[in-house]
Parts: structure tokens; sequence; C-alpha cells
């Protein structure tokens, strides 16, 4: 393909998702295009036209353009800090009221199970959503199947025996329905302003898709999710390598870097 077809290709990645890809991640989606060129027909239009037709092949592209690396208690540390100190204080605040969670940018899943299997193990009603703009793998996330790949020994260990009861004996993760359910899914796209976020949430998980967008865009969210959806007092997490990127010049007024011991999160004061 053409350099400057390409070009144009990731130009509608980034204005659709926000995402600007590495050289690396640019590879994958060059091989991927490569591939999907020889499947269908194009009827002799180039890929970049074709997909400005036709929307259910840009949302295969998108699909493919995104890096969804993930698994169950993934930086422990952070669910350390939960089961001790945030979980049991927003429960004494909120009484027999469900703590509500998001799981913006979940994957397939496996972040947000972690959350309301901890929630659950303390005895805390939920109201879950997990939300990508992927929505291959919020399939995979309704049906709650894992493959072993999605519980690693180096990481997250400590609360594997929450998960005791779904592992079968080949070391893959199955939640039956009455598991998935609580799960609310929504395709929710980031970086799109008119977005409706969900609201009045007291714990956000916005794990390791900060790396993909610009200063700009992270502030964007930020204020969004901050003036939207995180209720007063509610805390967001982000993973400890995006950590650096995420400066004063892009942090909302009211939401505050907080630290205890070597886990850093943000607070909604209020
Ligand atoms: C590496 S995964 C992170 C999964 C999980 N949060 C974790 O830390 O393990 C990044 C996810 O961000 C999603 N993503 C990328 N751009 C997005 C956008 N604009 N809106 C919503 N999700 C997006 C991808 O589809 C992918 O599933």
């Amino acid at each position: 393909m053409e350099e400057k077809e390409f070009a144009e290709i990731i130009s509608i990645i980034t204005q659709q998702t926000g995402i600007v890809p590495r050289e690396s991640h640019k590879v994958g989606i060059m091989n991927f295009i490569e591939k999907r060129k020889k499947e269908i027909d194009l009827g002799g239009v180039p890929y970049s036209v074709f997909l400005r037709l036709n929307k259910d092949e840009l949302c295969v592209l998108l699909n493919a353009s995104t890096v969804n690396e993930t698994y169950f208690f993934r930086e422990e540390s952070q669910f350390l800090l939960l089961k001790d100190k945030i979980l049991p204080e927003i429960r004494a605040n909120l009484g027999s009221k469900p703590i509500r969670i998001w799981s913006a940018a979940s994957s397939s899943g496996e972040e947000i199970y972690s959350l309301f299997l901890l929630a659950q193990s303390l005895g805390l009603k939920t109201e879950c959503v997990a939300s990508d703009i992927n929505t291959a793998v919020l399939e995979k996330c309704a049906k709650g199947v894992y493959t072993p790949n999605s519980v690693k020994l180096v990481d997250g260990a400590k609360f594997h025996h929450l998960l005791a009861k779904y592992l079968k004996t080949d070391k893959s993760v199955s939640f039956p329905e009455e598991i998935c359910k609580q799960i609310e899914r929504r395709q929710i796209n980031l970086s799109l302003v008119a977005e409706s976020f969900p609201r009045g949430v007291n714990v956000i998980f916005i794990r390791n898709v900060f790396i993909y967008f610009t200063s700009e865009m992270k502030k964007q969210i930020l204020s969004k999710i901050v003036n939207e959806s995180l209720a007063d007092g509610g805390y967001l997490f982000v993973s400890m390598s995006e950590l650096p990127s995420i400066d004063a010049s892009i942090l909302p007024k009211n939401l505050k870097k907080c630290c205890d011991g070597k886990v850093f999160y943000f607070k909604k004061e209020g």
C-alpha cells in the first residue's frame, strides 16, 4: 500500500478513536489491512475509500487497531488498596446503597470481573459497567469465558482465590450466567465529547488506554469523566506506568492526586 494511503487510514483511526499509533503498532495495522484486502471484494476502490463508504468495515478496522492486552487483578497493589482502605471507606459512606464501578476501556472484561469479585468478597452490592470502543472484546466480556492467559502468576496471584470457584481443570475461567449478568456492557468511545458516560460512579478504572492518546485528548477525557461520571469523593485509577504523563497541566482542579505507600490514585474533592 502506498505511504499516502496508509497515512490517510491512520488519520481516520486517530479521528475516530483518539488513538495515535506508535511505529510498532502501525506495523500490526498495516499487516491487518494487507490481509483484509485479500479477504474482501473492494470492487476496485482503494481501501481508504472503501472505509469511508462502509461503516461495518470501519468497525472491523477499529476493532483490529486496538491493543487489548489485559488479565485478572492486573496491578495487584491497586486491588490491595481497594480491599484494605477504599472499598471499606466507600461502604461506610454509602450504607446499603450499591457501589457504582466503571471499567472504562475494559477490553475483554478481566478488569471489571476482578473489581466485581473483590467487592462481592467484601459483601458490597455493586452496579458494574464495562465499556470499550471495541465491540469484539465486549462480546467476550458478555460470555465470561477466558483462557489461562488471563490468569498471570507474576501479578494478581494474591487475589486468585476469588477466581477459584470459576477455574476449570485446564486453568481457564468460566463465569456462570448469574455473574455475567451483573456486568453491564456498553460501547463507549472515550474520545467523543458527545458520548454519554455513566453517572455517579464511585470507582473508575481507566487503565492502559491513556498511553494511546495525546495530552490534549487525555485532558478532555479526564475533564469529562470528572464533570460527568465521578461522584463527589469518588476514586479514579490509571495504570502506574501512565502516571508520569498525567501532570498538573491536564488534571482537573477538583481531582486530587493521592498516594498510599507506593500506590497512586486520584480522588474527586467535594
Ligand atoms: C490495553 S487495553 C486495557 C484493558 C484494561 N483496562 C487493563 O488495563 O488491563 C486498552 C483498551 O482501550 C480500548 N480503547 C482504545 N481507544 C479507546 C477509546 N477511544 N474509547 C474507549 N476504549 C478505547 C481498547 O479497545 C482496549 O480494549
